[in-house]
């Protein structure tokens, strides 16, 4: 069987390279990245703000704004077929039918000055154009009902600043699910909400998953919440994967310094009042100044002289756990 078509995953990501052009120069905030999707598994993808996650979801969306930012290199294969080159017109019909993504922002995702009802219906017009009226409202409904929005009849005649945080998201995600994609793109989509609200987000994101069988790129700066939702993570620094691994590895046997750094910096419940978190050190670098060598280097416990000259390969230490470090 053709290698880049396989039974279990839907999607792969090849050398991935994603750069802008700014006023100072060209940056590149996604370096040759590498990582596949199971079907009806989820992916999650951690790192500190500024790492390159939301550029990866919006380089396989191909919504980069414009005309900065660019996809300089690499394949995104969707059930094989690599969606980078595809013409304008087709990949219309990938985005939003076949993978669809949500925001952290539900509010930018939404149209303030329309009715709940009328964006979820101008999705099913747009994307169903045979369906009738009544099928339409119906299908609406049953999408509210489905994210569990009590009384969907009401909300539908609710304008978006009518209902709380939570609430909206879900919207955001039923508008998402109209089309019942392959894939879902979650763009930290609990980070604006409180922490009771996000435990729901995240358990109705897990169940429609699991009922509907899609796949899920879950995006978070928080390692806390991908033990909650993931089956398997890759974790990014400074637009390039450090380490990715199953979910059960990462927490148990994690390599890079990284990693391990994230991993003690999640708040646990019996050392919430006693200790203060530990925090990694020091920042992420800026994509213009960026070390030669190791781009963790500045920040890592461990590092070593060849970690200053030279940048260390993704390599396999164990089955499906690949780690981009000297200690290995
Ligand atoms: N529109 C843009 N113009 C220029 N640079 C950008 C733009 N968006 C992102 N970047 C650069 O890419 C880096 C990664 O951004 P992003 O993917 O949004 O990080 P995050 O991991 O927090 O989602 C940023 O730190 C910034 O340097
Ligand atoms: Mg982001």
């Amino acid at each position: 069987m053709d290698d880049n078509v396989s039974i279990e995953k839907i999607l792969y990501v090849k050398n991935l390279t994603t750069s802008f052009d700014t006023e100072t120069g060209r940056i590149r905030a996604v370096d040759h990245i590498n990582f596949s999707v199971k079907r009806r598994e989820t992916l999650g993808i951690v790192g500190e703000s500024g790492c390159g996650k939301s550029v990866t979801a919006l380089s396989i969306m191909r919504l980069l704004p414009k005309p900065s930012g660019i996809i300089e290199g690499g394949q995104v294969l969707f059930n094989g077929m690599d969606i980078i080159s595809l013409p304008a017109d087709k990949m219309h019909e990938v985005r939003g039918k076949k993978i669809s993504m949500i925001f952290q922002e539900p509010m930018t995702a939404l149209n303030p000055v329309h009715k709940i009802g009328k964006q979820l219906i101008e999705v099913f017009e747009l994307h169903f154009p045979s369906m009738d009226d009544m099928q339409i409202y119906q299908e609406c409904v049953e999408l509210l009902e489905r994210v569990k929005i009590p009384e969907p009849d009401l909300r539908m005649n609710e304008y978006p600043h009518q209902l709380s945080g939570g609430m909206r998201q879900r919207v955001v995600i039923a508008i998402a699910l109209a089309c019942k994609p392959n894939i879902l793109i979650a763009d930290e989509p609990t980070t604006a909400l409180d922490v009771t609200i996000q435990a729901q987000i995240l358990s109705l994101i897990k169940d429609l998953q699991r009922d509907t069988g899609m796949s899920v790129i879950f995006i978070t700066h928080d390692l806390g919440v991908i033990a909650e939702v993931c089956d398997d993570v890759v974790v990014m620094y400074a637009g390039k994967i450090a380490e990715t691994a199953a979910v059960r590895d990462l927490f148990y046997i994690p390599k890079h310094p990284y990693t391990k750094g994230l991993l003690e910096s999640i708040p646990r419940l019996e050392n919430k009042r006693k200790s203060k978190l530990k925090i990694i050190k020091g920042q992420v670098p800026s994509l213009d100044e960026l070390p030669e060598g190791c781009r963790f280097q500045n920040r890592c416990p461990e590092v070593m002289d060849i970690c200053r000259t030279e940048h260390p390969e993704l390599k396999p230490v164990g089955e499906d756990h690949q780690v981009s470090c000297y200690l290995y």
